[in-house]
C-alpha cells in the first residue's frame, strides 16, 4: 500500500484517529441550565452508565443503560461514534392545566452509539432541565433491522442514598388501588407491603417491583420521584426492588414473556428522575409534560373542563341503588332528570350517569368477565331520547359511561358505534372502566385463535387506551378513565385525555369499612406520588360523612361500620390538592340542596392561570393556591393527616395591589375526622399579598379559601 510509504503520515493519520476515538469514548458531561444539576455519561468495556448531581452532591449513582432484544445487545462492548448537543428555552401553552404556560428550557446531549459484535446504531438522548433529568434509547431506521422484541431494559436508578420512599407495588391484583407504604428503599417488598399497609393475598406472580410515579425523600430534604413520559406503543415501566438502594426497570411482559414488540425507527419511553429541593418544590415539576409531544388536535374548542355530578355515589357510596336492573336501578329517566334539573339549576357542565347501558346483569365484576357490555344500547329505563333532549333544554350534557370489565376486544369492536352514538347524543365526555381483579386477567385472543391473559399494565393495554383516546377524538369525545394505564403527560399531545382514576380513590370509603378505607393521611401522599404524573378523578365533594351507607338497597338500615375520614373542609380542600380538569361533586344533591359549604364547590374553578403549592410534607400536610384561569381569583386548599396542626402561610402568591375578601371554610375547634366532621365553619376576612394566614387544621381536616378582589 502506497500509505505506507510515507510513515510520518502515517504515524500521523493513526494518532489522529486514536485521538478521535478516546476523545469520544469516554465521560461527557451535561449541566442543567441553571447549573444545579449536572449528569455523566460513562462507557468503558463493562458498561454505558450515568450518573446524576444535585449541588454537587451524588444524588443518583453510576448506573447502567441498556437495552437487550432478540436481534441485538446495547450493554457493553459499545463504541460512541458521535455525540450531539442542543439547547432549548421555550414557553408553550397548555389548552387547560394547573398553569397556561409551560417552559420547556434544557440541555441535550445525545450520545450515538454501536456495538462492537455488531453493526447496529442506537442513540440515548439526554434532556436536563432544572427540575430533573428526562433520557431515551431511540433506535434509527436501518438496513440490518426492521422487526425486533425487547427482551429486558437494563436501566438502574441507583440511589446515592438509601432514602425514606412511598411506594405501591407492581403486579398486584388492585392495579394502582393501594394505599402507599412508607419505607427505606432497600426494604421494598410484597412482603412488607403485607405487613406495613394490607395483606397481598393471591399468587405471588412477577418480581418484587412497584409502580412509578416512585418518590423519595432524602436526609438532606431533596425528593426524587422515577417516572416515564411519553409511553407509547411500550410496556409500562416498573421498578425492580432487589434489597438494596439500586432499582432496575423492570418492564411488565407480554404473556409469552416479551418485553416489548416493537420496529425500527424506534424510540422508547422517557425514563425520568423529578428533583425538587422538598416535597412542594417537586409537585411543581413540568418535566413529563415537556418531555411529550406538542398537542395533536387541530380543534379543541369541544375539549371542556368543568364540574359534574352524577348518578354513582348512590351506588358505591350510600348502597341505595343498583347498577344493574331491578327495583333499585339508579339509571332511571325519571331519576336521570332530577339530577339534570339539580345540576343544571346549580351551573353543572355535566351529569354522570353509570348503569344507563345493557350488560350489567351478568355477574361481569370483578373476574374479567364483561362481555355482555354493549355501548350503544340503553337500558329499557334509561330513554335515551327524552334524556338527551332534557338535557340539551336544560343546557347541561351527559356524561357517558363505559364500563368494560377489562374485555378489550368486545370494547374495541365496539368503538365506532359507541362514540358515534355518544356523539349524536350530545356526550362530550365519557368515564371508562376497566375493572379487571387480579392484574394478569386481561384476555387477548390471538391470531391463532387461543386465549392469552395479559397484565393490565403491559404494552397491550398501553396500546388499547391509546386507541380509546384517539377514536374518542375523532368523534370529539373525552375520557376520564378509571383502571387506567397510568399518565406519562400524554395530556399535552392529547387534551382530550382530561383525567383518570389509576389511584385509590374516594370510591374506597364508599364501598369499605372504617378500617380498610383511605385513611386520613392517603391524600396527602398522593400529590408527591401519583399526581406528579396527571389530574385525578379523586371524586371529592361527600359532606355526609358518618352514617351514609346501608347495608344493602334493600335493607336500607345504616351500616355504622362506614365512616369517612374526612370533614368537609378537607374534602372542599380537595378540589384545589388535588388537580383535575373535571372534577366531580360527588355526594348526592339531597346533601348538597341548601348547605352553605356547597358554594365552595360551585365557585371553585377547574382550569387554572397559575399554581403554586406553598407547602408540604408528604404523607403530613400540604398547601396549594391556584390562580383561576378566567378572574383575579385565587384559591388556597390545606389539608392534614391524622395530626392536628397549624399552617402559617404567606400569602406573597396574590397580586400585587389588590385587596381580597378571603372566604374561609375550616373545621371547627376541637373538630376533626373522628369528631364533627361534618360541621364546617364559614368566615370572611380581609388580605392583601403581605399578609400571613394562619390556617388551624383539625385531625384528618382541612382548609379551603376564596380570595375574591375587593
Ligand atoms: C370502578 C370505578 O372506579 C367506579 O368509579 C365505577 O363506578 C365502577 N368501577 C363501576 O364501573
Ligand atoms: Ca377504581
Amino acid at each position: 500500500m502506497k500509505v505506507f510509504q510515507y510513515p510520518l503520515l502515517c504515524v500521523l493519520l493513526l494518532l489522529t484517529i486514536s485521538c478521535v476515538y478516546t476523545d469520544l469514548n469516554r465521560d461527557h458531561y451535561l449541566l442543567s441550565p441553571d447549573e444545579s444539576l449536572s449528569f455523566t455519561f460513562h462507557v468503558d468495556q463493562q458498561n454505558i452508565s450515568y450518573s446524576l448531581k444535585k449541588d454537587g452532591n451524588t444524588l443518583i449513582d453510576q448506573s447502567q443503560l441498556g437495552i437487550l432484544a432478540d436481534q441485538f445487545e446495547f450493554a457493553d462492548n459499545l463504541q460512541i461514534k458521535n455525540v450531539s448537543r442542543s439547547r432549548k428555552n421555550k414557553t408553550w401553552t397548555q389548552v387547560w392545566g394547573e398553569q397556561k404556560q409551560i417552559t420547556d428550557h434544557h440541555n441535550e446531549l445525545a450520545i450515538h452509539v454501536t456495538s462492537n459484535s455488531h453493526n447496529i446504531q442506537m442513540i440515548i438522548r439526554f434532556r436536563l432541565f432544572n427540575d430533573g433529568l428526562g433520557f431515551r434509547y431511540e433506535i434509527p431506521e436501518q438496513k440490518e433491522l426492521n422487526e425486533f422484541k425487547i427482551l429486558d431494559e437494563i436501566t438502574e436508578f441507583n440511589f446515592s442514598e438509601d432514602a425514606t420512599s412511598w411506594w405501591i407495588p407492581a403486579y398486584s391484583y388492585r392495579r394502582f388501588e393501594f394505599l402507599y407504604a412508607n419505607t427505606l428503599i432497600s426494604q421494598i417488598s410484597r412482603d412488607t407491603y403485607s405487613k406495613l399497609v394490607e395483606n397481598l393475598n393471591g399468587p405471588r406472580l412477577g418480581p418484587e417491583a412497584v409502580h412509578t410515579p416512585f418518590t423519595v425523600q432524602r436526609n438532606d430534604g431533596i425528593c426524587i420521584a422515577i417516572h416515564e413520559a411519553n409511553l407509547t406503543n411500550y410496556s409500562s415501566m416498573t421498578l425492580k426492588a432487589n434489597g438494596t438502594r439500586k432499582m432496575e426497570c423492570d418492564l411488565i411482559p407480554w404473556s409469552d414473556g416479551t418485553k416489548v414488540y416493537t420496529k425500527v425507527p424506534f424510540q422508547s419511553p422517557w425514563r425520568t428522575i423529578m428533583v425538587g429541593n422538598n416535597p412542594a418544590e417537586l409537585t411543581m415539576s413540568t418535566l413529563t409534560l415537556n418531555l411529550n409531544e406538542p398537542n395533536q388536535l387541530t380543534n379543541t374548542d369541544w375539549i371542556e373542563p368543568g364540574k359534574y355530578i352524577g348518578i354513582w355515589w348512590e351506588m358505591i357510596g350510600t348502597n341505595q341503588s343498583t347498577w344493574g336492573s331491578g327495583p333499585h336501578h339508579g339509571a332511571k329517566t325519571e331519576k336521570v332528570k332530577e339530577y339534570i334539573d339539580f345540576g343544571s339549576k346549580h351551573g353543572f357542565k355535566g351529569v354522570l350517569v353509570e348503569g344507563w347501558n345493557t350488560g350489567w346483569d351478568v355477574n361481569w365484576c370483578c373476574s374479567g368477565d364483561g362481555e355482555a357490555f354493549d355501548f350503544s344500547h340503553n337500558h329499557p329505563d334509561f330513554d335515551t331520547k327524552e334524556i338527551t333532549e332534557y338535557a340539551r333544554k336544560k343546557n347541561i350534557r351527559i356524561i357517558g359511561h363505559h364500563e368494560t370489565g377489562g374485555q378489550i376486544q368486545n370494547y374495541e369492536s365496539q368503538l365506532d358505534s359507541a362514540f358515534s352514538y355518544a356523539n349524536r347524543n350530545d356526550i362530550r365526555v365519557i368515564k371508562t372502566g376497566y375493572v379487571n381483579d387480579v392484574s394478569q386477567n386481561i384476555k387477548r385472543i390471538g391470531s391463532d385463535g387461543k386465549i392469552y391473559k395479559e397484565w393490565h399494565h403491559g404494552q397491550y393495554m398501553v396500546e388499547h387506551f391509546r386507541k380509546v383516546i384517539e377514536k374518542a377524538a375523532q368523534y370529539q369525545v373525552s375520557l376520564v378513565p378509571h383502571e387506567p394505564i397510568k399518565d406519562t403527560g400524554i395530556r399535552r399531545t392529547y387534551p382530550n385525555i382530561l383525567s383518570r382514576e389509576g389511584a385509590k380513590g374516594q370510591e374506597f370509603n364508599g364501598f369499605m369499612s372504617t378500617k380498610d378505607n383511605n385513611k386520613p393521611n392517603h391524600t396527602t401522599i398522593l400529590p408527591f406520588t401519583r399526581l406528579l404524573s396527571s389530574p385525578m378523578d379523586y371524586t371529592p365533594g361527600i359532606f355526609n360523612i358518618k352514617e351514609y351507607r346501608y347495608h344493602s338497597p334493600d335493607n336500607r338500615t345504616v351500616n355504622e361500620y362506614h365512616h369517612i375520614p374526612s370533614t368537609i373542609a378537607k374534602e372542599l380542600a380537595l378540589y384545589i390538592v388535588l388537580y383535575a380538569p373535571v372534577q366531580m361533586a360527588a355526594d348526592l344533591p339531597t346533601n348538597y340542596e341548601g348547605h352553605p359549604a356547597f358554594q365552595f364547590i360551585l365557585d371553585v374553578p377547574t382550569d387554572w392561570e397559575k399554581t403554586v403549592v406553598l407547602n408540604g410534607e408528604i404523607g403530613k400536610y400540604i398547601s396549594t393556591a391556584r390562580k383561576d384561569i378566567n378572574s383575579d381569583d385565587w384559591y388556597l386548599g390545606s389539608i392534614t393527616n391524622e395530626n392536628e396542626r397549624e399552617l402559617n402561610i404567606n400569602l406573597s402568591f396574590l397580586d400585587a395591589d389588590i385587596t381580597y375578601k378571603a372566604t374561609i371554610y375550616k373545621d371547627p375547634n376541637n373538630g376533626g375526622w373522628k369528631s364533627k366532621p361534618e360541621e364546617v365553619v364559614i368566615e370572611t376576612i380581609v388580605v392583601k399579598k403581605d399578609d400571613i394566614y394562619t390556617a388551624s387544621l383539625m385531625p384528618g381536616g382541612g382548609h379551603a379559601i376564596r380570595f375574591s378582589p375587593l
